[in-house]
């Protein structure tokens, strides 16, 4: 259970208000109805449907190929199983850089989709952005620090923000973003001395995801949760594995292949079966072990 409660919906003004609570808030990202159900049954406050929808399920090499069509499509699979947490949706790469119609076209429809909010990246440059949103009524989540949408301006995933000037821009970014309404900020591969200045310095609260632990909440990936992830894959000095489902579901399957391939499956029991006397009718032979079942054809 959400530690807002299971019985309302976390909306973003809950999350927006929890600052200061004592309680860090959890984020998890969560692109379809599975992903999503155990986020919410595991009592995440918020799930993320995160455009990181590209690498880690549509097996792209970045972010910068996901539509806003993608995204709904990916939304709607998560807001179909009705979780009480609350759903952001990011806004994808230049779904929100061409003008103020269409930015707010694209975020209306991640919301029609089934989103509660949506997040979007960059500070004190895209705070027109953040207005023209906000001026629908629909909540924005800030992402400052490694942006991988401007993976290619920013050279790379790198940590953000190890220097004096760049530490300053991102604490500015920061205000600006929380100035012009965000309830909630993620701050992404930031050292901690610097998340923590930020989280000082913002009235809402701020996600880290690689920011150590003075961030109001911390986010990660699903499937880097639950190690779901390519052989060779480096992880992230900031990722915690609690599973190992790339090898288990690997396991899973190699054993399904052997039971085929020996004859072991399907059973008898696995087996819809006729009854002895339709069988005869037919003029065929049961199996041995079936025995007569009622109703005529099991489920
Ligand atoms: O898309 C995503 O998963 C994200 C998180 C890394 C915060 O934006």
């Amino acid at each position: 259970m959400s530690t807002m409660g299971s019985a309302r919906p976390v909306t973003a003004p809950r999350i927006r208000d929890a600052k200061g609570s004592g309680t860090p808030l959890v984020m998890v990202t969560a692109y379809d109805a599975p992903s999503a159900r155990t986020v919410d049954a595991a009592g995440a406050d918020m799930i993320l449907v995160g455009d990181s929808v590209a690498m880690v399920v549509l097996g792209y090499d970045d972010t910068l190929q996901v539509t806003t069509a993608d995204m709904v499509h990916h939304v709607a699979a998560v807001a179909r199983t009705r979780p009480n947490a609350l759903v952001v949706a990011d806004l994808p790469w230049l779904s929100y850089h061409v003008n103020r119609e269409e930015t707010v076209r694209n975020a209306a429809s991640l919301i029609r989709a089934g989103a509660g909010a949506v997040k979007l990246e960059g500070g004190v440059k895209r705070i027109e952005a953040v207005k023209a949103i906000l001026e629908t009524e629909i909540p924005v989540m800030g992402h400052i620090g490694l942006t991988p949408q401007s993976i290619h301006a920013l050279g790379g995933f790198k940590v953000q923000g190890k220097e004096l000037d760049a530490a300053q821009a991102l604490t500015d970014d920061a205000i600006a973003l929380a100035d012009a309404g965000c309830f909630a900020i993620v701050l992404e591969c930031v050292p901690d001395a610097v998340a923590r200045m930020i989280t000082e310095s913002v009235p809402v609260p701020t996600i880290g995801i690689g920011a150590g632990r003075h961030c109001d909440g911390q986010v990660l990936v699903w499937h880097d949760i639950l190690g779901f992830e390519a052989e060779g894959h480096r992880r992230p000095k900031f990722v915690r594995t609690y599973a190992e489902f790339e090898r288990d579901a690997t396991g899973a399957i190699e054993q399904f292949c052997a039971d085929v391939r020996a004859g072991t499956f399907p059973s008898s029991a696995e087996t819809y079966h006729m009854t002895d006397r339709m069988t005869e009718a037919l003029g065929l032979y049961g199996d041995a072990d079936a025995g007569a079942v009622e109703p005529e054809l099991t489920k």
